[in-house]
This record gives C-alpha cells, sequence and structure tokens, in this order.
C-alpha cells in the first residue's frame, strides 16, 4: 500500500541532524493564527546585514530575544527595535512543539528563549550560513517549515562542503545540535506557488537557546 509522505518517520540527515516530516501538522492552523498574532505586535521587516544588503527574507521574533542584524552586526536584543518593547512573548504551543521535536531528535529538555519568524516570498532565500550568535552550541536548533515547500541545503562544518537538498513542506520538522549543530545551512531562491493555507509564501519559525 501506498505510504501517505505525512506518515514518513524521521531521517537522520548526519550525526546530530534529523528530519522529521509532518512533525508541525498537527498543529498548523494554531502556529498560524499565532504568527498573525506577533506579526500584529512585531510585524516583518526587512533587516540590513553588516554589509549594508537587504536581507530578502523577512523577519520577526517571538521570545525573551530575538536575532536582529544591521551594520553593528548579527546579535539577540531583548526588545523589537522597530518599537522599543520587548518582543511578543513566545506562544506555549510554540515551545511545546520545539520541545517536543527537539526530543523525538535526541535533545532532552531544550528550552528555547528565542523564535526567529522568517517570511519567504517568491525569489526570497537564505544564504548558505552558520547559526553562531548563541551563547551555548550545545542546544540543538529546531526549524519548523509552513506554507510553500522549500530546498533546504544542509552542508558540513565548512562551506565548501557538499550540501543535501531536502525539499521541505508544509509541516516538516528539521533539528540539528550535538556535532551537526554548526554545520552550514540556507534555502534556495523560493518558487513561486500558492499555498492552500498560506497563499503565495512560506513561514520558517527557528526555534534556539540563545543565552
Ligand atoms: C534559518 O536558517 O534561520 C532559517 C532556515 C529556514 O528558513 O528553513
Ligand atoms: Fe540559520
Amino acid at each position: 500500500m501506498a505510504t501517505l509522505a505525512l506518515f514518513d518517520g524521521p531521517r537522520t540527515l548526519a550525526d546530530g541532524a534529523v528530519w522529521l516530516p509532518g512533525f508541525a501538522l498537527p498543529d498548523d492552523r494554531a502556529l498560524l493564527a499565532a504568527v498573525e498574532q506577533i506579526v500584529a505586535i512585531a510585524p516583518f521587516r526587512h533587516l540590513e546585514t553588516p554589509g549594508g544588503l537587504r536581507m530578502s527574507v523577512a523577519m520577526s521574533n517571538c521570545g525573551a530575544c530575538g536575532w536582529v542584524s544591521d551594520r553593528r552586526g548579527y546579535r539577540y536584543e531583548n526588545r523589537d527595535p522597530l518599537s522599543g518593547k520587548p518582543w511578543p512573548a513566545m506562544p506555549p504551543l510554540f515551545r511545546s512543539l520545539a520541545t517536543n521535536a527537539a526530543a523525538s531528535a535526541g535533545f532532552p529538555d531544550f528550552a528555547p528563549d528565542a523564535c526567529l519568524i522568517n517570511r519567504y516570498l517568491p525569489g526570497a532565500k537564505l544564504s548558505l550560513h552558520q547559526d553562531r550568535d548563541e551563547q551555548d552550541f550545545t542546544q540543538p536548533i529546531v526549524s519548523v517549515s509552513l506554507g510553500l515547500p522549500a530546498t533546504f541545503q544542509f552542508g558540513g562544518l565548512k562551506r565548501p562542503d557538499p550540501v543535501q537538498r531536502l525539499p521541505l513542506i508544509h509541516g516538516d520538522v528539521v533539528v540539528w545540535g550535538a556535532a551537526a549543530r554548526l554545520r552550514f545551512h540556507g534555502v534556495l531562491a523560493m518558487k513561486a506557488g500558492v499555498h492552500p493555507l498560506l497563499g503565495a509564501q512560506r513561514i520558517n519559525l527557528t526555534f534556539r537557546r540563545a543565552r
């Protein structure tokens, strides 16, 4: 009998890195409703890189601190620089999803304090990079994909290392930590399309323990 992609089991990508297809599907509508509430307070914005380029991905955050970039560099801030107010609180559902996904991937007790919310419209991309603005690299990264499909590049510990290309779809979760924590990763330019829940966009939630 054919197996629905929805029921595909975890896929190990590397030591410390797991792809959990459909892990967030049961929560998709609740997650998106929470994203709407967050971005009503802390709207999506295109950050500037330290080199002065405008990022094609639009970003917001929730949690005790949020990732920001500007001419001064990459860092975590307790307050939204646009409003001067603290970032919206991390919804309990976000926290439990991230903790459960991390546990399924072999990282018990993951307690994120930051959730970066990325919005990709067709054409947006994220170049290969490492997540290294956090203080404790023993904590994993949990990445949740919603909306349009994307090609996620998952590389090695050095930029020129070969990359795996994962066709991430709505509801997929990827977790990387331990020996994989500093692996390079990125997202290829998004193709046009329409998702039944989200229209022409992809939303990615990236959970981290920043401090
Ligand atoms: C990120 O690396 O911050 C986001 C990755 C993604 O959008 O899948
Ligand atoms: Fe990243």
